[in-house]
């Protein structure tokens, strides 16, 4: 019998509870207990737990968004606050000495590019159990993994979303500027750009001139549509929300548009079948990791197979950079390359993406 710890921490997406919840019916069939941590590494240090089952957490819960467990509150403790109030060396202590009172056997932790790089700096905070880590991000930017949980559900999202813009951008002549989210990664607004058959892509991968993009759209045979504008792009002599910006360049260009920001509903939505799948896949492995002893490991999708990776290759692979937000860590990506396949589609399909080769 083993008792196994799941915490969920970082920024929420759809996915999160399927996988917790095919976690707890995996433990069921081998007898484990299984116990959920409450508002992330604020729970984990005042060890607020719930033990969770197939009763209290039922196969029903496999579609919902967000993370029933709660990921933390800001403004409570988390390491982002230890760091900046100069306490991270208490708090570190306290959430070994809190995880082992609760004397877990092993520790899931379902966590995005930020909490992966947290959990790698401060592993010496796990060391008397098996760290075993999720990647779920709709930014999709992990190192090692060609999937992240979160991630489709995410691009289904924002494409219903523009989806709907579709009829009233036709209806008025008028263009719709649609911000996706993604960080510094692309994937996202490409992705659904090319699934909603955007008429430009603008990610931060790729440089674009406002000019070329604005001969595009005169170009395009059409006087409506959907520029979709990753979060990540800046553009020179510019500042504020990269929507906004495009927007006033093609009002300059007499191109009628509105800017739109999808914001959250991106990371919202019924969880769909292809992340569930995959929910389930990284929910085993899981699991088989546990059964094998491994620890500071993170699942991860390679050539179609769910298996593990090491934190530290997950880690030290990559481009590294640092994180803006929590100076003294870093954060690695794994962003659009020049040779990803899905340029050549956008291009195929006449879609301004900027100056790829
Ligand atoms: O990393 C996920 C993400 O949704 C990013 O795409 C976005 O930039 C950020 O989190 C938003 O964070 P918050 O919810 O804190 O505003």
């Amino acid at each position: 019998m083993k008792n196994i710890g799941i915490i969920t921490t970082g920024g929420d997406c759809s996915g999160i509870n399927a996988t917790i919840q095919r976690i707890v019916t995996g433990a069921r069939i081998r007898g484990w207990r299984v116990f959920g941590i409450i508002d992330g590494m604020d729970g984990l240090e005042n060890g607020n737990i719930i033990e969770i089952n197939t009763n209290n957490f039922p196969v029903e819960a496999m579609h919902l968004a967000g993370s029933m467990l709660q990921n933390g509150n800001p403004y409570k403790n988390n390491f982002e606050k230890a760091i900046r109030n100069n306490k991270l060396k208490q708090f570190n202590s306290q959430l070994k000495k809190t995880l082992h009172q609760l004397g877990f056997d092993a520790l899931i932790l379902i966590g995005g590019n930020g909490s992966l790089s947290l959990a790698w700096a401060t592993r010496d905070i796990y060391s008397d159990l098996q760290l075993i880590c999720i990647p779920k991000t709709i930014d999709m930017d992990i190192p090692m993994t060609d999937s992240t949980i979160g991630f489709n559900t995410a691009v289904q999202q924002l494409t219903n979303y523009c989806d709907q813009l579709l009829m009233t951008a036709r209806s008025h002549h008028r263009w719709f500027v649609v911000q996706a989210m993604g960080r510094d990664c692309g994937r996202l607004a490409l992705y659904s750009g090319i699934a909603v058959g955007a008429t430009a892509i603008l990610i931060p991968e790729i440089k674009f001139t406002t000019e070329d993009l604005i001969k595009h759209i005169q170009t395009s045979g059409s006087d409506y549509g959907v520029v979709l504008v990753s979060e990540g792009i800046s553009l020179r002599g510019h500042s504020g929300q990269p929507a906004d910006m495009i927007s006033r360049e093609l009002n300059k260009a007499n191109i009628s548009n509105r800017p739109v920001f999808p914001e959250h509903f991106q990371r919202g939505g019924s969880t769909t079948a292809s992340d569930r799948m995959l929910a389930s896949g990284m929910a085993a492995c899981a699991l088989n990791a546990i059964e094998n002893n491994e620890t500071y490991v993170m699942t991860a999708v390679i050539d179609g197979k769910c298996k593990t990776v090491s934190l530290s290759d997950v880690i030290s692979s990559g481009k590294m950079m640092p994180d803006p937000n929590i100076d003294c860590l870093q954060i690695s990506n794994s962003y659009i390359q020049p040779d990803d396949l899905l340029l050549q589609t956008a291009i195929n399909m006449g879609i301004y993406i900027g100056n790829v080769k």
